[in-house]
C-alpha cells in the first residue's frame, strides 16, 4: 500500500493495484511543475470539497482516466456539470460509508467551508477515512481543529493525512492535537507551502513533532511512501 503525495492535498494512493486519487490540484500549483497532471490516471477521484486547490484538475484526470469521483452531494453535482458521466459520480454524505472494490470509505465531519468553483453551494467540506484490508487511513480534508475529530479516536487509525499549512486550515500545533484527538502516531503533512500565506517553516514543524510520539513525514511532491 502507497501513497504519493503532488503537493497541496492532492494524494494518490496506491492500493494494491487500484489507484485512488484525492484533491486533484497540480497544473495550477507552482511547485508541482515537473508533475505532469495526463500522466495521473486513478480508477477513483474522492473530492474533500469544491474549492479550486481540491478540484482544478478533477474534469482532466477524470477525463483521461475514465475514473468514477465521489464527493458529498452538492459538490458532486458540480462534478456532474462538468461532463463527468452519472455512471461515474457517487455522491454520499456525511456519517455514510461506502463499500467499493478495494475496502470502504467513510464521509466525516469537517470544519471549513465549502463553495464550488461556479460559486455554488457546495455541501458541507468533508473528511474521508478509509478502510483497505484492516489498515485505516484518515485524510481530513481543509479542516480547523474539531472537538469532533475525537469521535475517531477509538478507530486504530494507522495513518492520518493533516492539514498542517494554517491560515486557511489548522496548524501544526493544532495537528499535533488533532493527532491526539484522533489517536494516531503516524501524520503526513498537506496543505502547506503552496501559497505565500501557508509557507511554513518544515524543519520547525518537524521539530515540533519531534517533541511528541506522534511522527511527521512531508513527502516531496512527487515521492511515494509506503503506509
Ligand atoms: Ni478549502
Ligand atoms: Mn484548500
Amino acid at each position: 500500500m502507497k501513497a504519493t503525495y503532488y503537493g497541496q492535498s492532492c494524494v494518490e494512493f496506491d492500493f494494491d493495484g487500484i489507484k485512488v486519487l484525492l484533491d486533484p490540484f497540480v497544473t495550477y500549483n507552482p511547485l508541482a511543475k515537473d508533475i505532469d497532471v495526463n500522466t495521473i490516471k486513478p480508477d477513483y477521484i474522492f473530492l474533500s470539497h469544491g474549492h479550486q486547490d481540491h478540484v482544478a484538475d478533477m474534469a482532466t484526470v477524470q477525463k483521461n482516466s475514465g475514473a468514477t469521483v465521489l464527493a458529498i452531494v452538492e459538490t458532486a453535482e458540480w462534478v456532474r456539470k462538468q461532463g463527468v458521466p452519472e455512471d461515474k459520480v457517487i455522491e454520499f454524505n456525511l456519517g455514510g460509508t461506502v463499500q467499493l472494490p478495494f475496502g470502504s470509505v467513510k464521509m466525516v465531519y469537517a470544519v471549513h467551508t465549502n463553495s464550488t468553483p461556479d460559486g455554488q453551494y457546495g455541501g458541507l467540506p468533508v473528511g474521508f477515512v478509509f478502510n483497505v484490508k484492516g489498515k485505516k487511513i484518515y485524510f481530513a480534508g481543509d479542516t480547523a481543529l474539531t472537538m469532533e475529530m475525537k469521535l475517531l479516536a477509538d478507530i486504530g487509525l494507522d495513518w492520518a493525512f493533516l492539514p498542517i499549512g494554517g491560515y486557511y486550515t489548522m496548524d501544526v500545533d493544532d495537528a499535533i492535537k488533532a493527532a491526539e484527538f484522533i489517536n494516531c502516531d503516524r501524520v503526513v503533512g498537506i496543505h502547506y507551502d503552496s501559497f505565500p500565506p501557508i509557507k511554513i517553516d518544515k524543519q520547525l514543524a518537524l521539530d515540533k513533532f519531534q517533541n511528541t510520539d506522534v511522527s511527521l513525514s512531508l513527502p516531496k511532491i512527487g515521492e511515494t511512501i509506503e503506509l
